[in-house]
């Protein structure tokens, strides 16, 4: 017993005094369908959140970024050390997994209007880790000093110098000076590693604010009354853990099966070299390649702009309550074809690239 007379919690709770916490962390209750159904993306999220994070905090253990050792640092990482490869491999599919499980994330909020009032800034601060999002990639893909990360970052490059106005002022201080050398890899490890993940982290941390405070969506076909709770921990917290012990294990296992692309070290003279574009970059690349001379600035600035504001303004501009999604054909429709575009750019973009004619 405490001295007014309340019953004592563990020792370890008491000496770290985050009884209060415990306590409210003990009673939290939140609804059965967490983590379960289309509301799994969010938990998923967050498991390959951790991964990356562990994965890439063990490979900087290695990591050296000196354009001469680079490479090689994270060639001996990956095939020289036990385990080398799944850890790098957990990196690399968590990252894919990532930016698939995120569009999935994002199409549900938008099909079933979770982003509708209360909730319009949990979905601004949702479009703005979707920001953040390609950021990891134009700093991570120059790492490893590999010819692909190399050849890619300057086709990123120009095209970021190509901006009118500011375009060449963020180049020469993404790389420190007129070449991609020890100085844009210096500073592109230092946003990638540092800079980035903590403006991520707190954007997560203001996500889950907003989760908290202005709580989930209803489903659309029950009613809040026959709704059930569920204790947050130990429930949901389990649940959890088995997410990302398997989620874990599967990547890890597909990690060993197929390592993650090295390829041959960086050769700055060697111009012939043309990277592919990702995946997820083919439908950017088709876009910045449609517009030329001087309508170049409606790829790289006014079209991508223009449908990050557009994410941004929606929950203020779509303020009815319905949510059904059929009974919305005004925001589903115009949805639907930018998806398709998009969707085509990419296909162009894969054609190009990977089909018959780019070999
Ligand atoms: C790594 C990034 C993200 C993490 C870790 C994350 C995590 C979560 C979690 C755990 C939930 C609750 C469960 C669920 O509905 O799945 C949630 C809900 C939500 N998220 Fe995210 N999220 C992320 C990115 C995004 C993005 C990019 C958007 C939109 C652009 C977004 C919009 C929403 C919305 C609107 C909800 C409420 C869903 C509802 O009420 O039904 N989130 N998020």
């Amino acid at each position: 017993m405490t001295e007014n007379g309340k019953k004592r919690s563990h020792p370890l709770i008491e000496h770290l005094a985050v009884e209060g916490i415990w306590k409210r962390l003990r009673d939290l209750k939140v609804r059965a369908d967490s983590i379960s159904g289309s509301r799994f993306f969010g938990a998923l999220l967050l498991v390959l959140l951790v991964l990356l994070f562990v994965s890439g905090a063990l490979m900087a253990l290695y990591y050296s970024p000196i354009p001469g050792a680079a490479f090689d640092s994270v060639d001996f990482s990956q095939f020289s050390l036990p385990f080398g490869e799944v850890l790098r491999g957990i990196h690399h599919y968590s990252w894919n997994l990532l930016l698939i499980v995120m569009g999935l994330h994002v199409g549900r909020a938008f099909v079933f209007g979770a982003y509708k009032p209360p909730r319009e800034m949990l979905w601004v601060s949702g479009v703005l880790l979707l920001l953040v999002v390609p950021l990891f990639a134009v700093t991570g893909d120059l790492l490893p000093w590999n010819q692909k990360g190399y050849w890619s970052t300057q086709v990123r490059l120009s095209i970021i110098a190509s901006v009118p106005l500011v375009g060449e002022a963020i180049v020469r201080v993404l790389q420190g000076g007129p070449m991609t050398g020890i100085v844009a890899l210096t500073r592109f490890y230092a946003l990638h590693i540092l800079f980035l993940p903590f403006a991520f982290l707190c954007l997560v941390a203001v996500h889950f604010h907003f989760i908290s405070q202005r709580g989930l969506s209803e489903p659309l076909s029950s009613k809040p009354a026959t709704r059930k709770t569920v204790p947050f921990f130990p429930i949901i917290v389990n649940r959890w853990l088995i997410l990302f012990l398997l989620t874990t294990l599967i990547l890890g296992l597909v990690a060993r099966q197929w390592p993650a692309d090295l390829g041959d070290p960086a050769d700055p003279t060697d111009s012939a070299y043309v990277p592919k574009p990702e995946w997820w970059g083919l439908f950017l690349n088709q876009l910045v390649s449609l517009f030329r001379g001087p309508f170049s600035v409606i790829g790289t600035v006014v079209i991508p702009i223009g449908l990050a504001a557009l994410m941004i303004a929606l929950p203020f501009l779509d303020r009815k309550a319905e949510r059904r999604p059929l009974r919305r054909s005004r925001v589903m429709l115009p949805a639907f074809i930018i998806l398709s575009f998009l969707i085509g750019l990419s296909v162009m973009g894969y054609v190009e690239h990977f089909g018959v004619k780019g070999k």
